[in-house]
């Protein structure tokens, strides 16, 4: 029996399996593990289950000598250190796949959202200010026949193509699997939607020069990672009208502090990290993680292995 901890209760019966094969120590609050707390926890571990709200860092890794597995419950997993882990044999986990479609969902839904103006015009009804069908009224963007600007043409900005192609778009994608130069597609997208991973070469990619590039009619939807785009350069560009709105599943911290000027941006619609929030996605999820702990602390490779970038 090796010893786990798992730094949040996960949804569905998936942690129940690990239990009746390992000893497992599940975070029990609401609020993440401080980074003292997590690290006095994987202090005595062999498996360890993290979020991408974890900081698995060199230290962190040095500090934990039984450490043979790490799973993360995400697909991202710029929160862990590839390197350190490596160097120590560990392998390291992360759950694809499951969430390619429910994500795709969500940037879909923000894009909707963000088009037609739903947060604004559904406040409006509240607020009262349904007096009459008014001819000039929240009048917003089209979506179909509009071009969609995908970066990072891996397995959700695919299935992000594939639901535009529903709605007429023309679909330009920039990365490792697409053909358009990132300044060309910024330059021709009515909507700019992010699905590369945090990386090094991907912090800030979109800075004020990248947003300078985009239309002033252009919305800009990020369900990918919050410092892919530089926030401070993404509000002023809110602000002054370089863009003509945003919509964000992801913040750089998330969440925001009380009083970030990212919360009283203009035309910005904000959601808490949800885009693989639905029931069937974070049990499959929870199945994939505990898979790869499973595996790992048996000696066999995990069935979904990420390798040093
Ligand atoms: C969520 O952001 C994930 O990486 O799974
Ligand atoms: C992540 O799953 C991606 O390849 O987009």
């Amino acid at each position: 029996m090796a010893r786990c901890f798992v730094t949040r209760r996960l949804p569905g019966p998936a942690l129940d399996r690990l239990g009746r094969l390992h000893d497992v120590d599940v975070w029990p609050e609401r609020l993440p593990p401080s980074y003292a707390q997590l690290c006095r926890r994987a202090a005595d571990a062999d498996g360890l289950l993290s979020l991408l709200s974890d900081r698995v860092d060199a230290a962190l890794i040095a500090g934990s000598p039984r450490l043979r597995a790490i799973s993360n419950y995400a697909v991202g997993y710029d929160n862990v250190d590839l390197q350190a882990a490596a160097a120590r044999r560990i392998p390291v986990g992360n759950t694809p796949d499951v969430l390619t479609d429910s994500t795709a969902d969500l940037a879909f839904a923000l894009l909707l959202a963000a088009a037609r103006g739903l947060s604004s015009a559904a406040a409006s009804v509240r607020d009262g200010d349904w007096v009459t069908w008014d001819p000039a009224l929240h009048l917003d963007y089209d979506v179909h026949g509009a071009t969609l600007g995908i970066i990072g043409g891996g397995r959700i900005g695919q299935a992000v193509a594939r639901r535009a192609e529903g709605f007429s778009m023309t679909v330009l994608i920039a990365g490792r699997a697409g053909p358009t130069p990132l300044a060309e597609l910024l330059e021709r997208s009515d909507f700019v939607s992010i699905h590369c991973p945090l990386t090094a070469g991907t912090r800030h990619l979109i800075d004020a020069a990248a947003l300078a590039r985009m239309r002033d009619t252009a919305i800009l939807i990020n369900t990918a990672r919050g410092p892919i785009v530089d926030q401070r350069a993404l509000v002023a560009a809110l602000h002054d009208g370089t863009i003509a709105g945003a919509a964000l599943d992801v913040t750089d911290p998330e969440p925001p502090a009380p009083g970030d000027p990212l919360l009283a941006a203009p035309h910005l619609l904000l959601v808490p990290h949800i885009g693989s929030a639905t029931h069937a996605t974070r049990e499959r999820m929870a199945d994939l993680a505990v898979e790869n702990l499973i595996a790992a602390l048996a000696g066999r490779p995990m069935p979904n292995a990420v390798g040093v970038r």
